[in-house]
């Protein structure tokens, strides 16, 4: 058994440009590792719909993350495209795990209504959009952790030593 292989996309411009500290990124690769999973990409980018894809579209197609959480960039801010950029890569849409993200975040927080998130299959990978601040990230991958390894094996036809 192989330990399933993750990446992490913090979206934000004030990280990016180093004004702001991303905790979420961080606070999601431990949170992943805790789980079982080996984290081989990290990234921090702007809200900047080409550079959203063209990242996840690299680390799909280069066959190295099974799994990629984004995290930000999901609200109703005019800069936030984290979704749009999700058409630009996705190949099959996977409608359920955002319907369960919010309707469980709602449980906690009302304003979970508002991330636009989306998921969904690019070749062998998954790719779920999460919210963006801390707690939120890491509140969401508690909801989502105990779904994974039986969605990625289906997904690899592989399996994993992860999670659940
Ligand atoms: N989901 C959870 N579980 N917890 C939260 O605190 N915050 C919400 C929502 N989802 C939140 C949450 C808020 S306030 C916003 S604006 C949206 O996520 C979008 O966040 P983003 O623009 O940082 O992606």
């Amino acid at each position: 058994m192989t330990a399933a292989r993750a990446g992490v996309m913090t979206v934000s411009d004030s990280c990016s440009r180093g004004e702001r500290e991303d905790g979420s990124g961080p606070a999601l690769r431990e949170a992943l590792e805790g789980a079982g999973f080996t984290v081989t990409r990290v990234a921090v980018v702007p809200d900047d719909r080409p550079r959203i894809a063209a990242l996840l579209g690299g680390w799909c197609d280069e066959c190295s993350c099974d799994l990629i959480l984004t995290t930000g960039g999901t609200g109703f801010s005019p800069t936030d495209c984290t979704p749009e950029a999700m058409h630009d890569v996705i190949q099959r849409w996977v409608p359920g795990l955002p319907e369960m993200l919010r309707a469980k975040s709602a449980g906690k927080v009302e304003t979970a209504w508002l991330s636009r998130g989306l998921a969904g299959i690019r070749g062998t990978t998954l790719i779920v959009n999460l919210p963006g601040s801390r707690r939120a990230a890491t509140e969401c991958f508690e909801f989502l952790v105990p779904l994974l390894p039986h969605a990625l094996e289906v997904l690899a036809g592989r399996t994993f030593r992860c999670g659940g």
